[in-house]
């Protein structure tokens, strides 16, 4: 995709990654891909605004010279050092040496430990404004969105907010930029939630302050440095944000996640009778087996819903380690404050419940009840499962 005016002289110059496997190593984007967007603004002064990943380089240089040579550029603000939005950063000084780096103090240190450079670097304050010739930026500090250094920046005349990874979301771009320009966001929208909880999730107080600190400010435009441009309603992707900040505090959805795995079946029978019991009551209910499901798909079902069922065979006298692997995840990424409840098979001395409760403790989880068996669930144990699952379904429809 070449560079997309978004308002008169304010280019989007972002690349389209549809080849990495992991997002930071750890998160799949096979199928769904991810976009780094960088912008560029075209005054008497120019400037670009975030980079991208090491790769594309030759790609995102083309994009620059389509409006401007790269000599030409005054500017390269760095809102967040992550290499997402920094890999190329030592090409372009080598191209471009005479382009000044904008960023935060914290920033600056990093720049140097990152990439080794010190020159030309000037750290802005909380607040400062700079004039490019007929437009100004104006850059907030916005600390843990993502990184403590991070901040965030305001376009004054266009009222753009290139918000970097705030607002952000996973999927390649389409060929189209802008919200309006797509009539289904579902698939935005699910990555978005993925993307949050993935990565933006553990900074949720910081999420809510920076959103307090810039109400003050007429937005018309969020230009973050993934996903979509919003124009067309960008308070739309700020409500949304803020909804699933909010969930952190337990305004959950009345809802179940039920995470699961079994090695010969005997715990997968158990998990269909409760699920049996907990979808007669109606509520929502999402089932994963934890085996099979990356976590990263599961966490936003977790993050969302009030209720969490697990179901794990004991293994080595603890969980099994695929279920174990998501709840280390679940803690890792504050998702606290959960109904809770557990059912296994086991072979002799059992354990995963142990486990399970010992964890739970952790994360602040309720644990309301349990169902552990040995080996295979007889009649009467499923029956007992499936008034489990609608005892819990009834405790957290509360
Ligand atoms: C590698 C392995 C380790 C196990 N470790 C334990 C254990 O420490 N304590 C126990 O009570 N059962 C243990 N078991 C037995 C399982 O918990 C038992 O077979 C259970 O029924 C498996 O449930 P599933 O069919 O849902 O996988 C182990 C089984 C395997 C294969
Ligand atoms: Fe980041
Ligand atoms: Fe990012």
């Amino acid at each position: 995709m070449p560079a997309i005016e978004i308002r008169p002289e304010v280019y989007w110059i972002g690349v389209n990654d549809r080849t990495t496997d992991l997002f930071e190593g750890v998160w799949p984007i096979t199928q769904e891909g991810v976009s780094y967007n960088s912008y560029l603004i075209n005054d008497e002064k120019k400037v670009i605004i975030d980079l991208t990943k090491a790769g594309k380089t030759d790609e995102f240089f083309s994009y620059i010279e389509e409006i401007t040579s790269l000599e030409e550029i005054d500017y390269v603000v760095l809102n967040h050092l992550e290499p997402d939005h920094t890999g190329i950063l030592r090409t372009l000084r080598r191209v471009a040496p005479q382009a000044t780096i904008l960023s935060t103090p914290k920033a600056k240190e990093m720049i140097k430990s990152f990439y080794g450079l010190t020159e030309n670097i000037k750290s802005v304050e909380d607040g400062e404004i700079l004039s490019l010739g007929k437009k100004k930026l104006q850059f907030f500090y916005a600390p843990f969105l993502h990184w403590p250094e991070t901040m965030v920046t305001y376009e004054t005349s266009q009222r753009i907010l290139f918000s970097c990874d705030a607002f952000g979301g996973y999927g390649a771009l389409r060929g189209a930029i802008f919200d309006d320009e797509y009539k289904d966001l579902s698939f935005y929208l699910k990555e978005s939630l993925r993307y949050y909880v993935n990565i933006v999730a553990k900074y949720t107080r910081p999420v809510l302050k920076a959103i307090e600190k810039l109400s003050g400010i007429p937005i018309e435009v969020i230009a973050p440095s993934h996903g979509l441009v919003w124009r067309k309603d960008p308070g739309f992707i700020v409500n949304l944000y803020q909804k699933w900040s909010q969930y952190a505090t337990g305004n959950t959805e009345p809802g179940i996640t039920l995470i699961y795995s079994s090695m010969y079946g005997n715990t997968e029978k158990m998990m269909n009778a409760v699920a049996e019991g907990i979808s007669s009551t109606g509520i929502p209910l999402e089932i994963f087996d934890a085996s099979r499901t990356h976590v990263s798909y599961i966490l936003p079902s977790l993050w969302t819903k009030a209720g969490v069922m697990i179901g794990s065979p004991t293994y080595e006298s603890k969980l099994f380690p695929p279920v174990a692997q998501v709840l280390e995840m679940a803690a890792l990424k504050n998702i606290m404050n959960k109904k809770a409840a557990f059912f296994g098979s086991y072979g002799w001395a059992g354990g995963a419940l142990k486990h399970f409760q010992k964890i739970a403790e952790n994360i602040k989880w309720e644990v309301f009840d349990s169902l552990s068996f040995s080996g295979r669930p007889n009649a009467e144990e499923l029956k007992k499962g499936k008034e489990l699952g609608i005892k819990f379904a009834k405790a957290v429809l509360g």
